[in-house]
């Protein structure tokens, strides 16, 4: 069990671990690129290091050592068929952007991934590669896992997607590289747009017009080095216990500021929040910056529409940041929530009323009343990383000890959060 008791103050200098979707994606890429791809700041948690193992049961060579990586990529037709299934454990971007990759393979395979994995919404990637020409089954008429997959020659397409998903966008852009023609993917928002910058990266041409993307068939990737940024998702519960802890001051270096994530910059400021970017640089088509966090008053706002797929992962830990904040925070237009490693909106509710925090679900996201006193409880993190690591914060700014049962899930994106965060807090 993670123990957390309250801290009075929060500072320091600090780093957090690489950014989960970048990663995932260096070693696709790489493996599916021309020539040898090294990769530093990789994120060494459980999901990423899911994807290098699907990769090497593909007959790809992976050197992992902590966040350096070679990957000794054989062109895009180089992976061989597996033997045994592929076990994406609890990563949703390793099943989603892999089903993309294995539509165009001359082969057969089959995923699956742990309990969270085999309850989530497959149906998204698989509708569209189907419509492409793939071949694709899973439980539930491909609905849910073990998703089985025979490649093969696939069509081109314009696909309307109805959520913005970058999972489902990034699956049929991998797809449409080998389809023949232009495919592109439409979306009602905007949703993270690192494949885009990173097929980029890897000579690839890309074209954006408005909310639509679009790639030619017959585009090679080459080898290269990539630099992975700190992720703005793990530094968002470092934000979020500066804004917890009255006096707390925080330097975050090397932070991934990629417009399409940083949601959470925007809210902290909006609700009175001190945050100011700092060294702001481009390292492999990424922007990326230090983040000096300063303690201040917030106050509740609401949050909806745009801006949801900028911050969608962030909403546990805003939730928290919310019970400290005066007057009330409301946050809309967020189902996706409920196809997250746990359903988001129950779990944020059920954990953080175990704390004394008011918060209402709706179907759509959730009502939270600050300024709310948060008194230490035992919670559990259901299994999901993001509700194990928004608790921790809360415990922060609890009385009394708080602990986190089922606290390992937090490996998945965030090794070394619990160190972290004690030489953190004072
Ligand atoms: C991710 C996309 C998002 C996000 C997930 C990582 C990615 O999911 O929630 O943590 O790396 O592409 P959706 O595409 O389902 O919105």
């Amino acid at each position: 069990m993670l123990r957390v008791r309250p801290a009075k103050k929060i500072a320091g200098t600090v780093r957090v671990p690489g950014d989960k979707s970048i990663s995932h994606r260096a070693v696709m890429f790489g493996a599916l690129a021309e020539g040898v791809t090294t990769i530093e700041g990789f994120l060494p948690g459980a999901d990423c290091l899911s994807t290098i193992s699907c990769f090497r049961r593909m007959g790809i060579e992976i050197e992992q050592q902590g966040d350096k990586v070679t990957v000794q990529g054989k062109g895009w037709y180089g992976l061989q068929e597996p033997m045994q299934h592929l076990d994406v454990g609890n990563s949703g971007t390793t099943i989603r952007l892999m089903s993309g990759i294995l539509a165009t393979q001359p082969f057969h395979t089959v995923m699956e991934g742990d309990e969270s994995i085999a309850k989530r919404p497959m149906r998204r990637v698989i509708g569209p590669l189907r419509q492409m020409g793939a071949k694709i089954d899973g439980r539930k008429d491909g609905e849910f896992t073990p998703l089985s997959i025979r490649g093969g020659k696939l069509q081109s397409m314009a696909y309307q997607s109805p959520v913005a998903s970058a999972q489902v966008k990034s699956a049929i852009l991998l797809a449409g590289l080998q389809a023949e023609g232009v495919t592109s993917v439409t979306e009602p928002h905007l949703s993270r747009d690192h494949t885009e910058r990173m097929m980029q990266a890897f000579g690839v041409s890309v074209v954006r017009d408005g909310l639509t993307v679009s790639v030619e068939g017959g585009q090679k990737l080459t080898g290269r080095a990539i630099s992975v940024p700190g992720d703005i998702s793990s530094a968002a519960f470092l934000i979020a216990a500066v804004m917890v802890v009255p006096g707390s001051s925080l330097l975050i270096e090397n932070v991934g500021i990629n417009p399409s994530r940083t949601g959470i910059i925007d809210v902290v400021k909006a609700m009175g929040g001190s945050l100011e970017l700092q060294n702001e640089r481009i390292v492999n088509e990424e922007p990326v910056a230090d983040l000096l966090v300063t303690h201040s008053q917030l106050h509740g706002i609401e949050i909806s529409g745009d801006i949801i797929p900028r911050l969608i992962d962030e909403i546990p830990v805003i939730a928290v940041m919310a019970t400290q904040a005066i007057g009330q925070t409301v946050i809309r237009d967020a189902e996706e929530l409920k196809v997250k490693e746990t359903d988001r909106i129950a779990t944020v509710v059920s954990q953080l009323s175990k704390f004394g925090g008011r918060v209402t679900p709706t179907d759509d996201g959730m009502i939270i009343e600050g300024q709310t006193a948060l008194t230490g409880a035992v919670i559990d993190s259901m299994g999901d990383h993001r509700i194990g690591m928004a608790m921790a914060i809360a415990g922060l700014a609890a009385t009394g000890e708080t602990g986190i049962e089922n606290e390992e899930a937090i490996n998945v994106s965030f090794p070394g959060f619990e160190e972290l965060l004690k030489n953190i807090s004072q």
